[in-house]
């Protein structure tokens, strides 16, 4: 019997090669692609070749409104019995920004909506309509590390706040600059790591998660915001690294992903797989802690859009369902 995964970010860079090798390597696979506006319908056309099954759901993962939607689109979907058992969700999504200013609608800096916010919020309302085993991937990045080995001095490492301040505009020194927005980015990646952490300890038996480090891939879109010094580098001058170890190839950064999405590579809950092994994140990733009270805010930002008779609130693996919403 087939099975569906979600997946954000599909639609190009990273995300697009991995979508690819996902149905070509497991052809029985449901591919679910969320994606903003009407691009959805493009992009399942163009990956539905093959006799492969693809379907979308629109979202603008910058705004938790759309999120939940979507995310409510699914659960219907899957009730109705439209789509087969839920195994995965992948969420690729990313986005860099050259200031920490960048406010969504729903009053939150935006990186920290698109990158942490975002995920949690499809987790937590598809997190009673996976069928074990599943999987839960987060792609975050070695900037996370914050030395010069993970990040050549390109992007500053992250500057850990209380997520109240974090998931708010202006959370970082001089917050015009390209350097803020670059610390929001490495910081929300540590943020997508702790959160893997804390499903490890909050999701049913049965459902894994792991967090996807491709490494540096010059030439994807990320750096779509940055001045065209910085765009022509990364579309014309970097791309030249991936002759060298220190960055990876779009394609091979695809493969890496599929091959933890599809389980070909090991990795246990908790993992944090650089690109095709499972290894040690940083130091300062594994805190309890601050793993804690960041899926607490997170629990507490996204209450509001859930729907109260989803009774999606509180630990699932202890059966108790605190209700939070307000
Ligand atoms: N490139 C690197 O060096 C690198 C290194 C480590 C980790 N990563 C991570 O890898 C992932 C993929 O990045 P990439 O390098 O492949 O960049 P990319 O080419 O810019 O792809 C980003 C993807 O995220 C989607 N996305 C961004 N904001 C969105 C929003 N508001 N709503 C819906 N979709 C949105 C984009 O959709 P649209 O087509 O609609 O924009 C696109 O599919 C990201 O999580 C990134 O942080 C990248």
């Amino acid at each position: 019997m087939g099975h569906t995964i979600v997946m954000t970010g599909a639609s190009r860079g990273i995300g697009r090669v991995a979508a690819e090798q996902i149905l070509r390597q497991s052809p029985d696979v449901h591919l679910l692609v969320v994606a903003r506006g009407s691009s959805g319908a493009q992009l399942a056309a163009e990956l539905a070749t093959d006799g492969h099954t693809v379907s979308y759901v629109a979202a603008d993962l910058g705004s938790l409104q759309s999120v939940r939607s979507a995310a409510t689109e699914i659960r219907d979907r899957l009730e109705r019995g439209d789509l087969p058992p839920l195994r995965g969700f992948v969420g690729n999504a990313g986005i860099q920004y050259t200031n920490a200013l960048t406010e969504g609608p729903d009053g939150f800096e935006s990186t920290f909506t698109v990158n942490v916010l975002a995920n949690h919020l499809f987790v937590r309302m598809l997190r009673d309509r996976f069928a074990a085993p599943a999987r839960i991937l987060i792609t975050t990045s070695d900037t996370h590390f914050g030395d010069f080995k993970h990040n050549m001095g390109m992007v500053p490492g992250p500057a850990w706040k209380s997520p109240d301040v974090l998931a708010h505009t202006a959370a970082f020194p001089r917050p015009d600059t390209a350097a803020a927005g670059r610390t929001a980015y490495s910081t929300s990646k540590l943020a997508a790591i702790y959160l893997v952490h804390e499903y490890t300890r909050r999701l049913p038996a049965g459902i894994d998660a792991v967090a996807y480090n491709s490494g540096f891939v010059p030439g994807t879109g990320l750096a779509r915001n940055a001045g065209p010094v910085s765009r022509f580098a990364m579309r014309h001058i970097l791309p030249l690294m991936t002759l060298t170890p220190f960055a990876t190839s779009r394609n091979a950064a695809g493969r890496y992903l599929a091959d933890v999405v599809l389980g070909t590579t090991k990795a246990p809950t908790g993992s944090y797989v650089d690109r095709g092994r499972a290894a040690r994140s940083s130091q300062e990733s594994y805190d309890p802690q601050r793993e804690r009270e960041l899926w607490d805010a997170a629990e507490r930002f996204t209450s509001a859009y859930v729907g109260r008779a989803d009774g999606l609130s509180g630990d699932v693996r202890s059966g108790s369902s605190r209700q939070t919403e307000q």
